[in-house]
């Protein structure tokens, strides 16, 4: 299961590829105004660090970037993803998961354009995304659990629903909140998860750990000829 790193912070991703090996990046409007810059220079910036960093090419390190969500009709929601994506062939153009949205997807799919069709809460509009081929699709996790209802279920038809279509569009699951989260995306066989770098950090740690690292420590010091 791959690793993307949410987030148009470039400190973040950085850090996350060096330190992690993390697999790609998503971004989406407020990702964009927590970088503190404005949206085309924030999405140039990591079209030149993908640069920078050796890691241009379509399959090689995708960044999901989404189109102005003013906009409310497929004809311009092409046009506007058309602009974005002749930045960088990295990037992946997030639409979302509405009537428009789902047109505009689908007429970019055909031009070769990838999309990423986001803002998507049921296994009945992810089952849209792959019949039209998106290149992704990105059920968010966290939010439907914040609002109470279950997500190990929706995942996990929505999972077998596309094992059993045949569907290529790769599942990332999003908005995740917790390592039991990741653990329980990887285990009904998501593609990619996609989180925040305090999500991934915090993932990797447990308190056990720490504890039995101070158990090892006395006892390194109370060896003989230490
Ligand atoms: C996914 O691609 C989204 O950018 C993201 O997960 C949105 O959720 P969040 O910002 O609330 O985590």
């Amino acid at each position: 299961m791959k690793y993307f790193l949410d987030s148009a912070k470039l400190d973040e991703i950085d850090r996350a590829y060096r330190d992690y090996g993390i697999d790609g990046v998503t971004t989406n409007p407020r990702h964009i105004m927590n970088s503190g810059k404005p949206f085309l220079t924030a999405i140039t910036d990591i079209a030149n660090w993908v640069k920078e960093n050796h890691l241009e090419g379509k399959d090689v390190f995708p960044v999901s970037v989404e189109i102005n969500p003013h906009l409310d009709n497929a004809a311009d929601m092409i046009k506007e993803a058309k602009k974005i994506a002749a930045i960088s062939e990295n990037f992946v153009i997030k639409i979302p998961c509405n009537l428009e949205g789902l047109k505009a997807a689908k007429a970019l799919e055909e031009e070769g354009i990838r999309t990423n069709v986001t803002l998507v809460f049921s296994p009945s509009q992810a089952i849209q995304a792959g019949r039209i081929g998106a290149k992704f699709v990105s059920p968010f996790v966290g939010w439907k659990e914040a609002s109470g209802e279950d997500t190990f279920g929706y995942m996990s038809q929505l999972v077998n629903i596309y094992r059993e279509k045949g569907y290529e569009t790769e599942i990332i699951v999003a908005a995740l909140r917790t390592g039991k989260q990741i653990a329980e995306a990887a285990e009904m066989g998501a593609d990619i998860v996609t989180c925040g770098l305090a999500v991934f950090e915090e993932s990797f740690l447990h308190p056990f750990t720490d504890l039995g690292l101070k158990k090892f420590q006395d006892a390194w010091d109370h060896t003989e000829g230490n």
